[in-house]
C-alpha cells in the first residue's frame, strides 16, 4: 500500500447488524432526504451539516458522514470533481484507506490506482467475494454515484469481521480509480485493470491540458510496466457485488427503496470532429463552410434519431475553434455516448446517426471524422447473484424489490470479464445524478447496507 498510511483509532460505529438479526432497523420514520445541495457551502474538510436524528442507524450515519468527507476531497471550490490520477484521488484512496484498515481489512493500493482491501474468510488464501464500486467523479458531480457503494462495503465488512472464520469466502473491497473516464476519454479504467483488460494505447491518451496518461501515472507514483499486476483472475473471485444509486427515477416512481439489477446497458462513445474554414463574419452565406453549425445540426440529429430508437443517447461535450465572436468556427468537436439494453440494436442506431453526419457533412460542405473512444458491451446481472440479491433485500424486511436494468454504465460492466456480477440499486431523489443536487434517503442508506451484507450471508450460505 503506498498511498495510504495506518489510520486512527476506529471511530466508526458501523458494528451493529441488524439484517444478519433479521431486525428491524429502528430508524426513524422521519428520516429525511439528505440535501445535496448543503454540501456546496460544506465543501471543507468538515462533513456537511445534516445530522440524523438521535438514535438514528449507526452505520447509515456513518456511511453518510463518509461520503461527507470524501465530497471535501475536490479540485474545486465550487462542487465536486475528483479525476483520475489527480491529487484528490491520492487523498481519497489515502482516507478510504484508513477506513479500510479499520475495518480489518489488510489494504493495498495496485497499479492502476485502484484501492484494495482484503479480508480472509474461513482459512486464509480462499477466493473472493469482491464489493466495490469508483472513487471518482464527473465534475460539478454529487456525492453518492460510485462513494456511497465503497463506504457501503466497508461498512458490510465491518460488520462482517466478527463471523469472518465462517464465511466459506474472503472478502476483498474494490474502490475503483475511474470509471467515469472524464480526464482520459477511455472510461472503466481502474475496473478494467482489475479485469484484466486494460488496453495499453490508453497510455498515450491525454487529458484537457495535454498530459499523458502515462506521465499522470508516473507523477502519481505508479509504474505503468506494472499494470498487468493489477489484473485478477477468475480463479480469485467468487462474485462481484456492488452497491450503487439508481440514476434514474424508477424505484423512487415504484416507492422502493432499493432495486436488484438484472442488466447494464451496452455503450459506445466517440469523437466526432468537423472541419470547415475559418473565415470573417462578412463571409457571405454561399461561401461559408461552418464547422459549429454543422455540428449543430448532428447534435439535434443525434437526439432525433436515438430518441425514435429508443437508445439514450448524450452530446455531452462540444469545443469549438477559434471560439472568437466574429469568426465562423473552422472546427467543431463533439463527443457522442450511445447506449442500449441490446448492443445490436445500439449498433443498428449508431449506423443511423453515422449516414446522417455524414448526409449533413456532404450538404454543409465540411469533413467529419468519428474516432471511437470507448465500447462496452450490454452485460447480464448473474442469476444466482440476482437471487442472493433478492434474498438480502428481503432480509431487511423491505418490500418485493423491483428488477431494474441499468442505462447508466458501472464497474460491474468490466468486472464482467473476470466474474460473476450482482448489483444493488438504491432510490435517488428524483433520479438525479451527475449533479450536486444528487441525493439519498438516510433510511434508504440503512437498508442498502443491511440489504449488502445480507447478500453476502445469502451467498456464504449458498457455498457452505
Ligand atoms: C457513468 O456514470 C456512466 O453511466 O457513464
Ligand atoms: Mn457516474
Ligand atoms: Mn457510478
Amino acid at each position: 500500500m503506498t498511498a495510504a498510511s495506518p489510520g486512527p483509532a476506529a471511530t466508526t460505529g458501523a458494528t451493529t447488524s441488524p439484517a444478519a438479526a433479521g431486525a428491524a432497523t429502528g430508524l426513524a420514520a422521519d428520516s429525511a432526504t439528505v440535501p445535496a445541495t448543503e454540501p456546496t457551502t460544506g465543501l471543507s474538510t468538515e462533513p456537511a451539516s445534516w445530522r440524523p436524528p438521535a438514535g438514528f442507524d449507526a452505520t447509515a450515519r456513518t456511511v453518510l458522514d463518509r461520503c461527507d468527507r470524501l465530497a471535501a476531497l475536490s479540485s474545486r471550490p465550487d462542487g465536486i470533481e475528483r479525476v483520475y490520477l489527480s491529487p484528490e484521488h491520492a487523498a481519497a484512496n489515502e482516507l478510504a484507506g484508513t477506513w479500510m484498515r479499520e475495518a480489518g481489512l489488510s489494504t493495498w493500493q495496485d497499479a492502476a490506482g485502484n484501492l484494495c482491501g482484503r479480508m480472509e474468510g474461513r482459512r486464509p488464501g480462499l477466493p473472493a467475494v469482491l464489493l466495490g464500486s469508483h472513487l471518482d467523479t464527473v465534475p460539478g458531480a454529487g456525492r453518492y454515484d460510485g462513494i456511497l457503494g465503497v463506504v457501503a462495503a466497508i461498512a458490510v465488512v465491518d460488520r462482517l469481521r466478527a463471523r469472518a472464520d465462517a464465511l466459506p469466502f474472503a472478502v476483498e473491497v474494490a474502490a475503483f480509480a475511474d470509471e467515469e473516464g472524464t480526464r482520459f476519454g477511455a472510461t472503466l479504467l481502474g475496473s478494467r485493470a482489475l479485469a484484466g483488460t486494460w488496453d495499453e494505447r490508453w497510455w498515450e491518451h491525454r487529458d484537457a491540458v495535454g498530459t499523458t496518461m502515462r506521465d499522470a501515472a508516473v507523477a502519481f507514483g505508479l509504474d505503468p510496466g506494472a499494470v498487468a499486476t493489477a489484473a485478477r483472475g477468475a480463479e480469485d473471485l467468487v462474485a462481484y457485488l456492488e452497491l450503487h444509486i439508481e440514476q434514474g427515477p424508477r424505484l423512487e416512481e415504484a416507492d422502493r427503496a432499493l432495486g436488484v439489477v438484472t442488466s447494464i446497458a451496452g455503450a459506445r462513445r466517440m469523437l466526432v470532429t468537423v472541419t470547415g474554414e475559418t473565415r470573417h463574419c462578412a463571409t457571405p452565406w454561399d461561401r461559408r463552410r461552418d464547422a459549429l453549425a454543422a455540428a449543430s445540426e448532428m447534435v439535434l440529429a443525434v437526439e432525433r434519431i436515438a430518441r425514435d430508437a429508443g437508445s439514450p443517447a448524450t452530446v455531452g461535450h462540444l469545443r469549438v475553434e477559434p471560439d472568437a465572436v466574429n469568426v465562423i468556427p473552422g472546427l467543431a468537436e463533439l463527443s457522442i455516448d450511445l447506449r442500449d439494453a441490446d448492443d445490436d440494436a445500439r449498433d443498428a442506431t449508431l449506423a443511423l446517426v453515422l449516414a446522417e453526419l455524414d448526409a449533413i457533412a456532404a450538404r454543409r460542405g465540411v469533413a467529419v471524422v468519428v474516432a471511437p473512444t470507448h465500447v462496452a458491451p450490454a452485460v447480464a446481472c448473474d442469476p444466482g447473484l440476482r437471487a442472493a440479491v433478492r434474498a438480502g433485500i428481503a432480509a431487511t424486511g423491505a418490500i418485493e424489490p423491483l428488477e431494474v436494468y441499468s442505462v447508466a454504465g458501472h464497474d460491474a460492466m468490466a468486472v464482467a470479464a473476470v466474474a460473476p456480477i450482482g448489483m444493488v440499486f438504491v432510490r435517488c431523489a428524483g433520479g438525479i445524478s451527475h449533479h450536486a443536487d444528487e441525493s439519498v434517503r438516510a433510511d434508504d442508506v440503512a437498508t442498502a447496507v443491511d440489504a449488502l451484507e445480507a447478500t453476502v450471508l445469502a451467498l456464504a450460505a449458498t457455498r457452505s
